[in-house]
């Protein structure tokens, strides 16, 4: 590493508040699959932000849309109607079951969307009793209050409370811990498709659809979060499809902006209509930029051929990884869906990383052992082979 390299981790960790132990390279710039660092290394970007760079690094639609709609207008006060807020409103509504869109900038802000939005309908339909919410153990919907509350490692922060009052915590594919949850003040389920943070671990499609009934039965909100399961990244526009059920919610973010911070809550005609004017609401959400850019990436996602890929590239990277995982006793076990996909080893997860970073590939870790692997949607079975071979070269190195 050179000197000034070092020079800028150092002042960075110096003025920065800690969120985050620093990494031991400066990224300077992208294209597609790769990113280089200040020492001119390149790199194999399985980790592109945590699933969000889904058209890989710089891709000419979004760079040029960015372009002409920065020249136009970034910004006016949200109560105004564009036509990009409209175009990218029209193709989320018409791409899936919901039928109304509020846009925000981040997950947590879809997620704290979607909480409101669910109380709110509970309160005026059932009444002022109705405000629990039922979460997940392992789950992770983001850092803001009414996200954290919701979001199991809570109980590991006791230094941020009180939280939210009226959560419980049911346990992820397990029908049975929910139903012991359900009461009348139940307002809403919250729930991952896929848990992300909590390991990759999928929802069986029988635990949805058995959350599904048991919402329709005691009018309880079912709440989609699919701020990184979505986006295209499991290879379908919307992941609730691939589970059998509609939701009255859905959380999107990450993906849906390439890069750029745009995102959504989608709801039902019923329950999104439980939002008014002056009951919620955001400065900087629906701008025309970030919209242009949503309704350019969601245009891409659409293509012939994009979702197909995703589908195919993942089938050849889970079938490569299979097989280091019979010829390596190295590899415990693989999960996920599409391009979201764990990987467990024998090795120690941040010396993994450490490893495979040293040879050439970006990846994130998620749960306390799990190796998170989220490359961009249009990489091609090319890029996959790259990252196999070097998973099993580093896998074969380190012990
Ligand atoms: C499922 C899920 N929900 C919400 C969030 C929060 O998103 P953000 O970091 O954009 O606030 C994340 C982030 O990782 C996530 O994975």
């Amino acid at each position: 590493m050179t000197d000034s390299t070092q020079n800028i981790i150092n002042e960075t960790k110096n003025l920065l508040i800690e969120t985050y132990a620093p990494q031991p390279v400066v990224l300077t710039h992208g294209e597609g699959a790769y990113v280089w660092d200040t020492d001119g290394k390149k790199y194999l970007d399985f980790a592109i932000g945590i699933a969000v760079a889904s058209l890989g690094h710089a891709p000419q639609a979004v760079l040029k849309t960015i372009n002409d709609q920065a020249a136009k207008m970034m910004i006016c006060q949200a109560s105004y109607a564009t036509e990009p807020k409209l175009c990218a409103a029209k193709l989320l509504t018409e791409n899936s079951c919901f039928d109304r869109v509020y846009f925000c900038n981040s997950g947590t802000e879809s997620v704290e969307a979607a909480l409101k939005c669910a109380r709110k309908w509970a309160y005026d339909a059932k009444g002022e009793h109705c405000n629990e919410i039922i979460a997940f153990r392992n789950s992770f919907h983001g850092r803001t209050y009414g996200a954290a509350s919701v979001t199991e490692k809570r109980m590991s922060q006791p230094y941020f409370g009180p939280y939210i009052p009226g959560v419980h915590f049911a346990t992820f594919n397990d029908l049975d811990s929910v139903k012991a949850l359900v009461s009348e003040n139940t307002a809403a389920i919250i729930v991952e498709p896929i848990q992300g943070e909590g390991g990759l671990t999928p929802a069986t499609q029988d635990f949805m659809k058995g959350l599904r009934a048991l919402c329709d039965a005691h009018k309880i909100v079912f709440i989609l979060d699919e701020v990184q399961a979505g986006s295209g990244r499991i290879g379908t526009l919307f992941a609730y499809p691939q589970f059998g059920i509609e939701p009255d919610i859905a959380c999107v973010a990450k993906g849906l902006g390439a890069g750029f911070p745009v995102g959504a809550m989608l709801a039902k005609e019923e329950v999104g209509r439980a939002i008014v004017p002056g009951t919620h609401g955001t400065t900087f959400g629906g701008n025309p930029l970030a919209c242009a850019v949503a309704a350019t990436v969601l245009t891409e996602m659409l293509k012939k051929g994009f979702m197909e890929n995703v589908q195919k590239v993942s089938a050849y990277f889970v079938e490569g990884l299979k097989k280091i995982q019979r010829d390596s006793n190295k590899i415990t076990d693989i999960r996920g869906m599409g391009l979201m996909i764990g990987v467990d080893t024998t090795i120690e997860i941040k010396q993994f990383m450490r490893a495979l970073q040293k040879n050439g590939l970006l990846t994130t870790q998620a749960g306390s052992k799990t190796l998170r692997l989220t490359p961009p949607l249009v990489i091609t079975p090319a890029h996959a082979q790259e990252a196999l071979d070097i998973l099993e070269k580093t896998l074969r190195e380190e012990s």
